[in-house]
């Protein structure tokens, strides 16, 4: 069941695509309005899981933590981080009652899940917001009723399903031909390239260096023969650039957020002083949208969209370095780098001028919407496209990555931890930095980093400059990382299916063990996760050890792919120690049900996914299959196929 509130006059995030039923008053929450906030409360059982917040830090559950949805560029993730990249303002209770609530403001709010045990959650939002009310029969179908509000997540094509590499640095071609043989010559499958800020002249927007990158066009298209991909990045802020054809239009048309005299607003971010379109309008939606042509007209399919919370290093009001400072010291610094000029620029929504400040949360979401709504008219294939920022109803438009994590073991928990949270929210296609962006990653943590990312529908290997060379060829042996990336393109059959099937179904495809199994154990494991209908992974995430502990809610067959076989075998329910090497993955195939691998290959264009055995004690899987690439996704393309 679902049923809305709405207080005061909100704007419409367009997170929610269907009707709900009016109501008068929340059921499970006592509202008290003071001054311009209004705060909902409501009291919590011993028992209760407090589930959902999406890209937010700490648990699954995330009971005992306060978390604050207000976009920030944060390059320091730790469980005090009070706010990430995305606003997800989704909350679950799970206990002997369930019910949930989606506070949809696109201004700033405030959860205290009974941070100081006491014992209720209070969350604190702009006094003009509309609330989802959900009640259902358990946590998972309340998160289904919820996805089934939101619309059809993002499906990107079947190449962006294959592994990425990247790294802040690759500065002209022979970098990028370094990177394809080193994994091609080391037999490490690879689909797609990411060019940073790096491929730009000056970090200027759709513009390419063509020194250090002459004829794209004719490059893009000999690594497309080699199944790689090249993947953009485009950053929020146009460059002010008198003669520059994308600035000269913006200023023309008024596309650009505001500064209080009514002029565009300065800010800068990597090129120097930028302008910020004004995402809100529809006209300069359409047109920055329209600007990634200059880059699908030189045949590229994929892009990224960073800095769009959006990130600012200094204004022409604050004018220091705001990502340089010492740090913060109070909670409302942490929020946000830029936090106080967030308070001097201006949007214009429906012909009135809106503080950024009230509305900040939905920028990198009309951003992401912006260039999705036009590389869907631009491109006649499906396309790929992530964002660092993100507000629910971005997740129809493109995926995220969870940006500027470090090369540490408590960023591959949170990896894992954070997987479940986002798909509850829509971001189907969704992934971490592999090996994490800042730090140098060592060869044991990026090995067990792919391990799990096999499993995630964004699987890249992405580091910052001046980090140690983190490709996969960079670690001497390199039998271990052909052995833990192939597993991916084997599984890709079972991954593309149960991805795209969780977003025909509105259905979640990586899940906590509670959404399924009601025993205390399952309910409070943060280590491990249900992917897709039929699996359940146990990522090892510790430094230095040799295996874990698993717990098994029910009998499971355990597959071990240990490079070149899998190994089956069935085991009972209950708690066991396995050993997991580090060439090797293990998963669970669920009691009943199969999981379909097939043969693997260097890319997914010579992916053979018809060819497939099902591994497990069931007796079939439904498999969805296409060509990768249409856009006609549906269910008549799902086979069922059968054990030999
Ligand atoms: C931001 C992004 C990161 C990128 C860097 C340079 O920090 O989050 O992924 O590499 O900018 O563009």
């Amino acid at each position: 069941m679902i049923k809305q509130v709405i207080f005061g006059d909100p704007i419409d995030t367009g997170a929610i695509v269907k009707d709900i039923e009016r109501e008068e008053r929340l059921s499970e929450w006592q509202t008290e309005q003071l001054g311009d906030s209004i705060v909902f409360r409501c009291a919590l059982e011993q028992k209760d899981i407090v589930y959902g917040l999406g890209e937010q830090v700490r648990g699954i559950n995330k009971r005992g933590g306060r978390y604050i949805s207000y976009n920030t560029d944060n390059p320091h993730h730790n469980d005090d981080s009070p706010s990430l990249y995305g606003a997800h303002n989704l909350l679950i209770v799970d206990g002997y009652r369930h019910f949930g609530a989606f506070f949809d403001t696109p201004g700033k709010v405030v959860f205290d899940i009974d941070c100081n045990n006491s014992g209720e959650i209070v969350v604190t939002c702009p006094k003009d917001v509309r609330v989802a009310e959900l009640t259902g029969d358990s946590a998972y179908l309340i998160a289904r009723e919820f996805l089934s509000v939101i619309g059809r997540s993002f499906i990107p094509p079947l190449w962006a399903f294959g592994f990425g590499q990247s790294r802040w640095g690759y500065k002209r071609k022979r970098d990028i031909d370094g990177v394809t043989e080193g994994y091609r010559n080391n037999n490490i499958p690879l689909d797609w390239i990411c060019m940073d800020i790096d491929y730009m002249d000056r970090y200027i927007d759709f513009t390419v260096n063509e020194k250090r990158f002459p004829d794209l066009k004719g490059y893009a298209a000999s690594l497309k023969s080699k199944g790689i991909r090249l993947v953009p990045i485009i950053d929020a802020g146009v460059k002010i650039e008198p003669g520059n054809a994308t600035y000269d239009e913006g200023i023309r048309n008024g596309y650009f957020c505001t500064n209080h005299e009514g002029k565009p607003f300065k800010a800068a971010v990597w090129p120097g002083m930028t302008h910020f379109p004004d995402f809100f309008q529809p006209a300069c939606r359409e047109w920055f949208g329209n600007e990634y042509r200059k880059l699908t007209e030189l045949g590229i399919e994929g892009f990224w969209n960073d800095m769009n919370e959006p990130a600012i290093f200094y204004s022409e009001y604050t004018g220091a370095l705001n990502s340089l400072t010492p740090p913060p010291s109070t909670e409302t610094e942490a929020e946000n780098n830029a936090y106080k000029d967030y308070r001097n620029f201006y949007h214009s929504i429906n012909g009135k001028r809106v503080l950024h400040d009230k509305v900040h949360n939905l920028y990198g979401a009309l951003m992401t919407r912006a260039a999705s709504e036009q590389l869907d008219k631009l491109i006649p294939r499906r396309f790929l496209l992530f964002s660092r920022s993100s507000y629910v109803g971005a997740h129809r438009y493109g995926g995220i990555w969870t940006g500027d994590n470090g090369s540490a073991w408590d960023h591959l928990a949170r990896n894992v931890r954070m997987m479940p949270s986002l798909n509850m929210v829509g971001f189907l296609y969704s992934g971490a930095d592999t090996g994490g962006f800042g730090g140098n990653c060592g060869r044991e943590l990026l090995l067990r980093w792919l391990a799990f990312s096999a499993f995630t529908p964004l699987m890249r290997n992405h580091t910052a400059i001046l980090t140690r060379r983190q490709e996969c060829y960079r670690y001497g042996d390199t039998e271990d990382f052909r052995s833990v990336v192939s597993l991916r393109y084997k599984l890709l059959p079972y991954i593309y299916s149960e991805f795209v099937k969780a977003a025909l179904y509105g259905d979640m495809y990586m899940k906590p063990l509670g959404f399924e199994f009601s025993d205390e154990r399952s309910r409070n494991i943060e280590d491990q996760l249900l992917v897709g209908e039929c699996m359940m992974i146990a990522p090892v995430i510790e430094k230095g050890a040799k295996g874990r502990e698993v717990w098994l809610p029910e009998e499971m067959t355990e597959v071990r792919y240990d490079g070149e076989n899998f190994h089956c075998e069935q085991i009972p329910k209950g708690l066991r120690h396995i050993d997991v090497k580090l060439n090797e993955a293990v998963f669970y195939v669920r009691k009943g049900k199969c999981v379909p691998v097939c043969k693997g290959a260097q890319c997914t264009d010579e992916l053979d996914m018809r060819d497939v055995v099902l591994l497990g004690a069931g007796s079939e899987y439904r498999q969805y299959i296409d060509d990768g690439s249409t856009k006609d996704v549906s269910e008549d393309n799902i086979r069922v196929i059968f054990k030999q």
